[in-house]
């Protein structure tokens, strides 16, 4: 008797233990999910890509933001006080010739209205032909040929080519007297050079001289003819060559 009694409250103490079990997980794992939310347990690689390129943007926005702040609030206070500093250092002598040159193109007639002009007016540094005395002498580009081809200058004279967009001028290698400077002007750009010394001088037009452009400068007396004469040049160069020969054996 007292044993049957005892197997039946074991019984009821077992499901009542086990329903206790049940009930007790059931809330906690309901309460944990309610709390914490639903913790995502295996993540795809389009969650992981999604966190890790919002998190950095999140750190921006707390780091970064502050310290330019910072920054440009320091920057603002340097700056004023430098400008004020600056202000006050300005000489007055500066400021006075800023009058002056104001008020010489005042009691100009013809005051410069485009940098053309101006540098018309205003004396030019590099006018050292001019101011020799030597001449000037215009050699134009005119499609793919100098013109003059050939210019008869004397020492002291300047030559000056116009019309440059696409070409230069180079002097050629053996082909100006032994104590000449040998030159390359910048390509697509006017230029200009005194000539000093007597001679022979035959340069070419890099890009063209494929279709023969290029051209000769004889200064004063020829005295390189024979050198020249006795170089053996070929094609375009060549041609050059023969056309500075027939004019100085003109001359
Ligand atoms: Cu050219």
């Amino acid at each position: 008797m007292y044993k049957k009694n005892a197997i039946m409250v074991a019984a009821i103490l077992a499901v009542v233990a086990i329903f206790v079990v049940v009930l007790v997980t059931t809330v906690f794992v309901d309460d944990s999910e309610e709390r914490y939310g639903k913790v995502p347990t295996p993540q795809s690689e389009a969650d992981i890509a999604e966190q890790s390129a919002v998190a950095p943007t999140s750190v921006k926005d707390e780091t970064t933001q502050p310290l330019e702040q910072n920054e440009v609030g320091g920057l603002n206070e340097t700056t004023t006080e430098h400008m004020e500093d600056a202000k006050e250092s300005v000489p007055e002598v500066v400021v006075d010739e800023v009058a002056e040159v104001g008020k010489e193109f005042e009691s100009l007639e013809n005051a410069p209205a485009t940098p053309a002009q101006a540098e018309e007016v205003l004396p030019e540094k590099d006018d050292s032909a001019a101011a020799e005395g030597g001449e000037i002498h215009i050699v134009k580009a005119v499609g793919l040929k100098y013109d003059p081809l050939v210019v008869t200058i004397q020492p002291g004279d300047t030559v000056a080519w116009e019309n440059m967009p696409t070409h230069d001028t180079q002097s050629l290698e053996g082909l100006i007297p032994e104590s000449a400077e040998a030159w390359h002007s910048a390509l697509g750009e006017n230029y200009q050079r005194t000539f000093t010394v007597e001679g022979i001088y035959v340069y070419k037009c890099t890009p063209h001289i494929g279709a023969g452009m290029g051209g000769a400068i004889i200064v004063g007396e020829p005295k390189n003819l024979e050198a020249i004469k006795a170089k053996d040049v070929g094609g375009a160069e060549g041609r050059l060559v023969r056309k500075a020969i027939a004019a100085a054996e003109e001359m």
